[in-house]
């Protein structure tokens, strides 16, 4: 079975062909960054019009490079929520009509399922049940997942997600969006140890994040620092400084977190998905604590931490197996859609 994913949900058009024999076999990626780049975020009527510029020729680049036609394919599955409700709209409606013209079964994907199983384009996959720490732009879940479908979400961020604290912590030292990329690069510069930055909601019980107070006490420091600094030289120590003592601070509060959920839950397995689950940090720390503490950790390869089309073709493929067919032509999106509600 041969099943098209598309992802629209924020700032990346992504298609990918997932086969149920082969594995993946295509997989085409248009990122908008360059766009929203000069605003400092995603603006969303510009995230939309630009994947319906896109979405269509990329279908058919996917189909080709897999040198299939849209006749050849079995099922589509598209992401349906949450995100920005205009750009998941371009998604759905392509993915719709695709299915309708084309007589072909349609499943609506949750976003973070499809992060979630992202890992599962791996050879050295995790089987359920097992813990998911989801770090995106938007999200800082951790997730006890049984199965396909059934999540429990044992912690989440009582403010801002973990990669939207990366995004500001760059934006304050003047690097380009989306910032997290670049503060683990700046931070291979840096002396962790220089400045002592809070670890958040450390020192209470229990598994929810907050990265708000670590944002202002970011900013303190940059704000009180930079005005000591006589050269440029001084003053690009000191950003790399902070920006190692940040992105300690934020993988130390995330793994110390997930260790927790490990003991309470008795969980071998971690996964790891979402934009921030690229950072190479975050993989090194987690992969020596499950050494530690006996349990394994898995990752999606860099391509596939952030958005992309595989990860939907894959829970997709996931979702059919089960036959979580959609039976209707209803075109729905779902800015606001929790993970627990799809069981
Ligand atoms: O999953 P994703 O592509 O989009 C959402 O669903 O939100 O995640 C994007 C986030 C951004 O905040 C970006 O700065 C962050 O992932 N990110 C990173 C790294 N690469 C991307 N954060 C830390 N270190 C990285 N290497
Ligand atoms: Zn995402």
């Amino acid at each position: 079975m041969k099943i098209l994913g598309i992802e629209s949900s924020c700032d990346e058009t992504g298609i990918a062909i997932y086969d149920t024999e082969q594995g993946l076999i295509a997989d085409q990626l248009y990122s908008q960054i360059e766009l929203h780049a000069q605003y400092g975020g995603v603006v969303p009527e510009l995230a939309s019009r630009d994947h319906v510029r896109k979405i269509v020729p990329l279908i058919l680049q996917t189909c080709e490079q897999a040198s299939l036609t849209l006749k050849d394919l079995d099922a589509i599955a598209y992401t349906a929520g949450p995100g920005l409700v205009g750009a998941l709209l371009v998604g759905a409606c392509v993915g719709k009509s695709l299915a309708w013209a084309l007589d072909l079964p349609a499943v609506e994907i949750h976003h973070m399922e499809g992060h979630i199983m992202a890992t599962l384009l791996e050879e050295d996959k995790p089987d359920f049940p097992f813990l998911c720490l989801l770090v995106s732009g938007g999200h800082t879940l951790l997730v006890d997942v049984q199965t396909l479908g059934q999540y429990q979400i044992l912690g989440d961020t009582l403010d801002d997600a973990a990669g939207e604290a990366f995004d500001k912590t760059a934006k304050l030292l003047g690097l380009p969006y989306p910032g997290g990329r670049y503060i683990a690069e700046l931070a291979e510069q840096g002396d962790a140890t220089r400045f002592k930055f809070p670890r958040p909601m450390m020192n209470r019980p229990g598994l929810e994040f907050s990265f708000s107070g670590l944002k202002t006490f970011t900013r303190v420091t940059w704000e009180q620092e930079v005005e000591h600094c006589q050269t440029d030289n001084e003053k690009h120590q000191l950003k790399a400084d902070i920006a190692a003592c940040f992105q300690l601070a934020v993988i130390d509060t995330l793994s110390k977190k997930c260790l927790r959920a490990i003991k309470q839950t008795g969980h071998k397995q971690l996964v790891i998905s979402g934009g921030v689950s690229a950072n190479i940090s975050l993989r090194e720390t987690l992969n020596k604590m499950g050494q530690n503490h006996h349990f394994k950790s898995f990752f999606p390869s860099l391509k596939y931490c952030t958005d992309n089309g595989a990860m939907i073709a894959v829970a997709g493929a996931m979702r059919f197996k089960h036959k979580d067919i959609e039976q209707n032509n209803l075109i729905k999106a779902y800015p606001r859609w929790s993970l627990e509600q799809l069981a």
